[in-house]
């Protein structure tokens, strides 16, 4: 037994010779047990010689261990180290496309004098329908469909709500100037263009005198810092209860700079129309500001809310905003 624990040069070989030695069949396992069925006189002897050789086995083994690993460390530190091997390339990640938008979109209107304002994602209806005069009974309520999770509480559908919360908190610290990015929710079936989920910048200015130009001014050099300098801005009558008058804004298309064609096929992000819808907004209705206790005698306002993941998907041609929300790393390492 000594002898081929000696003779062992790996430790899958001694485990191997433990086992067949000390393990519960092993041979000296075995002749432990044999000594319970000699004769009395002869035990004693016998069961002193078994455990002696179990010691010395043991201790042959423990030995022959520290060898054999000792030689394994001086055969791995002897192998030759290829400092010229090609390392492993670290994983990095990098800001998604949305938030690279709404960054930009936060920078512009900082640059503009604008502060970025909060509200909760989950809304009462005062906040987000009543006060904005979207009353239980009113047609618009459809326009939005609402998740609900009581009576009393849904996941906000727009972040107009914000401009309720804010302007209640500052009536007394007027002129207000925020924007609002948050994410929204809506009851809507899925397509290339919609989602039940979804961004939104809010944006609300109240001072005195403020007026539709100052809107479309504003839109305007927003518009040219996210899709370029010759990008050009239209309003559209619209309707909304908390704007009075509604637009809804356009944006030259960015595909075909307006032309609505590429080549001689017609533009298949504007559908050959040159302009792309972008969102909503107007002045602030009379009725809202004394809503909030602010004096619409005095002082005027503008709001205005869009998509950010729209505007992305314009600005990086993606046909598929789904595409955004998708952990496809294919899709989103090209960014
Ligand atoms: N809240 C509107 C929407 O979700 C957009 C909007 C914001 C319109 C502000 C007017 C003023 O479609």
């Amino acid at each position: 037994m000594l002898e081929s624990i000696a003779k062992s040069r790996s430790l899958e070989a001694l485990e191997a010779l433990r086992v067949a030695y000390l393990g519960r069949k092993g041979r000296v396992t075995e002749q432990l047990k044999g000594v319970g069925a000699l004769p009395t006189a002869e035990r004693a002897a016998a069961g002193k010689a078994a455990n002696e050789l179990r010691i010395v086995v043991e201790a042959a083994l423990a030995e022959r261990e520290m060898v054999v690993r000792e030689a394994e460390v001086k055969r791995t530190l002897a192998t030759p180290f290829d400092v010229t091997a090609p390392g492993i390339v670290p994983l990095l990640g990098h800001r998604h496309p949305v938030s690279v938008v709404l960054d930009e979109l936060v920078d512009l209107f900082w640059q503009m004098g604008y502060q970025v304002a909060d509200g909760p994602e989950v809304e009462t209806e005062w906040y987000n329908f009543e006060a904005l005069l979207v009353g239980k009974d009113h047609p618009a309520r459809d326009m939005q469909d609402t998740f609900y999770l009581s009576e009393a509480h849904l996941p906000r559908t727009h972040t107009s709500s914000v401009q309720i919360r804010h302007m209640e908190a500052h009536r007394d610290k007027l002129p207000i100037r925020i924007i609002a990015p948050g994410k929204v929710y809506r009851n809507e079936d899925e397509d290339a263009r919609h989602s039940w989920s979804f961004y939104q910048l809010e944006g609300l200015v109240v001072d005195e005198g403020v007026t539709l130009g100052d809107l479309k001014g504003t839109l305007e050099q927003m518009m040219k810092g996210i899709l370029g300098n010759d990008t050009k801005v239209r309003l559209r009558s619209n309707y909304f209860p908390y704007t009075e008058p509604s637009v809804e804004m356009d944006a030259t298309c960015a595909i075909c700079s307006g032309s609505g064609m590429l080549g001689d096929v017609s533009c298949h992000l504007c559908s050959g129309s040159g302009w792309l819808e972008l969102g909503g907004a107007g002045m602030v209705h009379p009725q809202v500001l004394r809503n909030v206790g602010i004096d619409p005698d005095r002082y005027s306002g503008f709001a205005f809310g869009f998509g950010p993941e729209r505007l992305a998907a314009i600005k990086y041609g993606v046909d598929d905003v789904r595409e955004f929300w998708r952990p496809n790393f294919r899709f989103l390492e090209q960014f």
